[in-house]
C-alpha cells in the first residue's frame, strides 16, 4: 500500500496514519512532524519553516518537496507508505509524481477524511501532541491515561503553536484554495477512497480495516 492521506487540517489524518501503520506495517510520513522536528532542532530549514507554520501559511516548496524525497528513498518504504500531509498544492503533486517516477513507485490509494469546519475548529481546540513521538490526544475523545502525559514516550504534552482558533481558520482557507483541488487528480486516477472524520474512534480501527481490504 502506497497511501496519501488527504483531508483538512484536524480531520484526523495522523489519528488514521497510525492506525494504518499498525495495520500494514507500513511507516508514515508526515511532513508536519518532520518539519516541527526541524523546528525543534533548530536546523537551517527549521528556522526558515517556523513562521510559515506559526501563521497556518505553507512551508516553501523547496524545503518540503527535499524532505519528502529524502524519506522516499530510505529502504523501509519501498514497500509500502503513508504520507500524511503531502502533497498539499499542485507543484508539490507534480513534484510527488517526479519523485516517485524516479524510484518506480506508483501510488495505490489517496484516503481522504471529509469533516466540516465546525467540527475540525472544536477538535483541534482541544488536541494535546506529543512533542517527542508524534503521538495525539483529545482532551475529551482521546485523553492520555495519565493527564498531560504521554502513554506511549511518557513525554509532556503540548498545544501546537497553530492549534489556536484564527490559525486554525487560517490553515483551513489555504486548505482550501491549495490543497483541495487535488482531489480531482486523484478521482481521475481512480485511486481515491473517502471515509468520514465523524467515525468514532473506537470503530476506526475496524472501519478503516473493511475500506481498505
Ligand atoms: P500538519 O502537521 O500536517 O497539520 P494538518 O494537516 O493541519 O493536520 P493536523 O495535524 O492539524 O490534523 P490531522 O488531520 O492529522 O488530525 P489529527 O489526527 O491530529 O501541518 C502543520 C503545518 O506544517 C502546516 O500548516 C504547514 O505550515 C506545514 N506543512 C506540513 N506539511 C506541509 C507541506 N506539504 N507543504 C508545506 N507546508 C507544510 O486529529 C485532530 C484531533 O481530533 C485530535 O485531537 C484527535 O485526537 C481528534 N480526533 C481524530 N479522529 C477523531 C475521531 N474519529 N473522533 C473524535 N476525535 C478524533
Amino acid at each position: 500500500m502506497k497511501m496519501v492521506l488527504l483531508g483538512p487540517p484536524g480531520s484526523g489524518k495522523g489519528t488514521r496514519a497510525h492506525i494504518i501503520s499498525d495495520l500494514y506495517h507500513i511507516p508514515v510520513v508526515t511532513t508536519g512532524d518532520m518539519l516541527r522536528e526541524a523546528v525543534r532542532d533548530e536546523t537551517e530549514y527549521g528556522k526558515i519553516a517556523e513562521g510559515y507554520m506559526n501563521k497556518g501559511d505553507l512551508v516553501p516548496d523547496k524545503i518540503v518537496n527535499g524532505i519528502v524525497r529524502e524519506r522516499l528513498g530510505k529502504p523501509d518504504v519501498k514497500d509500502g507508505f503513508i504520507l500524511d500531509g503531502f502533497p498539499r498544492s499542485k507543484s508539490q503533486a507534480d513534484a510527488l509524481d517526479m519523485i516517485l517516477d524516479d524510484l518506480g513507485i506508483e501510488l495505490t490509494h489517496v484516503l481522504y477524511v471529509v469533516l466540516s469546519d465546525d467540527v475540525i475548529i472544536q477538535r483541534l481546540s482541544k488536541r494535546r501532541s506529543c512533542p517527542k513521538c508524534g503521538a495525539v490526544y483529545h482532551l475529551e475523545s482521546a485523553p492520555p491515561k495519565q493527564e498531560g502525559i504521554c502513554d506511549v514516550c511518557g513525554a509532556k504534552l503540548i498545544q501546537r503553536d497553530d492549534d489556536k482558533e484564527e490559525v486554525i481558520q487560517h490553515r483551513l482557507e489555504v486548505y482550501r484554495k491549495q490543497t483541495e483541488p487535488l482531489l480531482k487528480r486523484y478521482r481521475d486516477k481512480g485511486i481515491v477512497v473517502e471515509t468520514s472524520g465523524e467515525v468514532p474512534m473506537d470503530e476506526l480501527r475496524a472501519h478503516l480495516k473493511k475500506l481498505l481490504g
